[in-house]
């Protein structure tokens, strides 16, 4: 497929991420002098920036390179939830699955920055499975947004949304049941929840405690995978491996390990959620899998090389793409 007709196709996309959206917030400043009060640094505050985290940064990704997208979670009633609202608007998110929640802040990752320097991290949050009432109003919002969609993304990260076991495989399985595929960045053991989802994406580490657990050996993803499959109603598995690359695992095409693409690693954080967001987009905008596979990779790579979590762009892709071939 030439680069302009996967363009035009990545546009016409309608994609749907589900998941724990989060606020980044930078604290941008100097410090110049100890204080007297007690023997810490003084932070002088010049400036605030903020960007979309969690599943947002998955959504971001999709619009990077080009798709229409909603995103559906959680926010606090509070100040940091209109920035949020905002900050994806502007972002060209659909936001009619956003919900204000009462019983919950938003969640809130604050890092603060002397001369660039990381000093500290401030973490708001609280993780406790949603009310009955607010998982009932989800899924009212959900079930337009899964007739639009073409495809789903569930970015679990273990902040409350998918805590509760009914209502992660009620999207599973509505999904499948409108034929949407569905791919999962998981979190935890417990992957009964995401039982019938077309792909799984752990990262190594993820890989290998589920592995660990189900008395797979972790080592071997060739042998491991296909049980994984197996036992989970996967349509097939893709396994990040930081440095090393991804590997592909599919009961038909068998095995493939791609190499990792990154020219330059400057920040790798985020590059998970740009790797299920483009696997996504270049599948459902039907790519051959191998070859979406490889493009996920190929994005991954580009944004290990941006400095902060930062999404894919398609010019970027492009870019990397030229260069290749
Ligand atoms: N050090 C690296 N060098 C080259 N490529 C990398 C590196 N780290 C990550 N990547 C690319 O990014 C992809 C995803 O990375 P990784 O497996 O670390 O996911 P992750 O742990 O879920 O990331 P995060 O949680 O920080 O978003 C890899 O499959 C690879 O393509
Ligand atoms: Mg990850």
């Amino acid at each position: 497929m030439k680069a302009s007709e996967l363009r035009s196709r990545l546009t016409g996309l309608s994609l749907l991420v589900v998941g724990d959206v989060m606020l980044d917030q930078y604290f941008w400043g100097e410090v110049r002098r100890i204080s007297p009060e007690a023997p810490v640094p003084v932070f002088e505050l010049q400036e605030i920036s903020y960007a979309l985290g969690g599943a947002a940064n998955v959504a971001a990704n999709l619009r990077g390179l080009g798709c229409q997208v909603q995103l559906c979670g959680v926010l606090g009633e509070d100040r940091e939830g209109e920035v949020f609202q905002g900050l994806a608007q502007q972002n060209g998110l659909g936001t009619e699955g956003l919900i204000r929640a009462s019983d919950r802040p938003t969640i809130v990752k604050t890092r603060v920055l002397a001369q660039a320097q990381h000093l500290l991290r401030i973490d708001s949050e609280k993780v406790t499975p949603l009310p009955p009432l607010l998982k009932e109003n989800l899924k009212k919002r959900l079930e337009p947004l899964l007739d639009w969609a073409q495809a789903v993304i569930l970015s679990d990260y273990a902040k409350g949304l998918f805590l509760s076991e009914g209502f992660c495989l009620w999207l599973v399985e509505e999904a499948r049941r409108r034929a949407k595929p569905l791919f999962v960045d998981p979190k935890g053991l417990n992957w009964r929840k995401y039982q019938g989802a077309t792909c799984i994406t752990p990262n190594r580490k993820e890989f290998t405690e589920i592995a660990l657990k189900e008395d797979l050996p972790p080592e071997d993803l060739g042998q491991a995978c296909p049980r994984l499959v197996s036992r989970y109603g996967l349509d097939f598995m893709v396994v990040t491996l930081g440095p090393e690359g991804m590997f592909l695992y599919h009961p038909e095409e068998g095995s493939w390990h791609f190499p990792a693409q990154a020219k330059e690693v400057y920040d790798v954080s985020g590059a998970g959620d740009t790797a299920i967001a483009a696997l996504a987009a270049f599948y459902t905008a039907g790519l051959p899998l191998k070859e979406a596979v490889a493009y996920a990779n190929l994005c991954a790579g580009v944004v290990v090389g941006k400095m902060g979590t930062k999404p894919v762009l398609w010019e970027e892709f492009e870019a990397q793409l030229e260069k290749g071939t």
